[in-house]
């Protein structure tokens, strides 16, 4: 059997291309079993899985419960809201205490750039990066990816747009490293106060212009605006950044092809994107949300068949 790399996924800088590849190939297999009449396979019966989420996610956490649960592993939910991290337990009590139930692997969610990466070193389990702050959000990445291939073919060559907030966008810098490694072309595109400095040094191209990259690309990946991370004011205001970076209908009707429109989600409707756009059939804003289940139970997988001991 195929295996990946790396031990846990702590962000697809990690990666190698042969370990998305495989990723794609088996969520391949899991999206034609998710379409099934019966939806689940037997394959992590003796895997017990803890969600660990310290922010709010809809997509990424059920997302990632639903695909232990069609890959029939025994789940554990935690919102650090409602637990005992309240009360000032540290992140590294909190895991040892969660696997001394006999835990597996952990998916965490956490507001601090490198949570992941700082766990795995401190605890004996499989961690899951499910988004680290401004940093990483590798699942993202992957099924957005995936979505983009199944509707392209390869990425090799393929112009790919990641539009709005990218300084402090998790999705944009795993994007960014999943997209150079399949052989994409990727460009920015922000105001210069949404654009890290020095992005270029990861080999993408930088835009201030939302026209010409559009005219650009094969396919738009439009980011949100992240206000609740934004601690200055990065444009003037809201209908200023929608007027010059908003993707609207018209302005799709003026370019002289057809592309492909992605978002992670959630969207804010009528900022970064409107309405008529997001449920366009431009939009492939529900086939990335589809494929999401898919890339996490064949991560998950994948991940869980280096834990098992094979019994010879
Ligand atoms: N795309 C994404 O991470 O969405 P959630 O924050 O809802 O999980």
């Amino acid at each position: 059997m195929k295996t990946l790399s790396v031990d846990h996924l702590l962000g697809i800088k990690y990666l190698t291309a042969e370990d998305i590849h495989l990723i794609f190939e088996t969520a391949t297999q899991f999206k034609e079993v998710i379409n099934r009449p019966i939806k689940k396979v037997p394959s992590l019966r003796d895997i017990t899985i803890a969600n660990l989420f310290f922010e709010n996610s809809t997509r990424t956490k059920l997302s990632f419960e639903l695909a232990q649960k069609r890959l029939s592993a025994d789940v554990i939910n935690f919102s650090a809201g409602q637990s005992s991290v309240q009360k000032g337990e540290t992140l590294v009590d909190t895991v040892n205490n969660i696997l001394a139930m006999k835990v597996d692997m952990i998916v965490m969610r956490h507001p601090y750039p490198g949570a992941a990466h700082f766990l795995s070193q401190q605890v004996n389990a499989c961690i899951i990066n499910a988004g680290d702050g401004t940093h990483e959000h590798p699942t993202q990445a992957l099924l957005d990816a995936f979505s983009l291939k199944e509707k392209l073919g390869e990425l090799e060559g393929k112009r790919i747009a990641i539009i709005g907030d990218i300084l402090h966008s998790r999705v944009a810098l795993s994007n960014i490293y999943a997209l150079k490694m399949l052989g994409a072309e990727v460009r920015l595109c922000a105001p210069k106060s949404l654009l890290p400095k020095h992005i270029e040094s990861l080999g993408v191209m930088v835009s201030t212009d939302l026209m010409s990259t559009l005219n650009w690309c094969d396919a738009a990946n439009m980011l949100r605006v992240q206000n609740e991370r934004m601690e200055l004011n990065y444009f003037p205001s809201i209908r200023e950044y929608s007027q010059y970076y908003g993707l609207t209908l018209e302005r799709l009707k003026q370019l002289r092809k057809e592309i492909l429109i992605l978002h992670p989600g959630p969207i804010n409707r009528g900022v970064e994107i409107t309405s008529a756009v997001a449920d366009s059939p431009h939009s492939i804003i529900l086939d990335q949300v589809e494929n999401g289940v898919a890339i996490r139970m064949a991560v998950i997988y994948l991940l869980a068949s280096k834990l098992i001991i094979p019994t010879t």
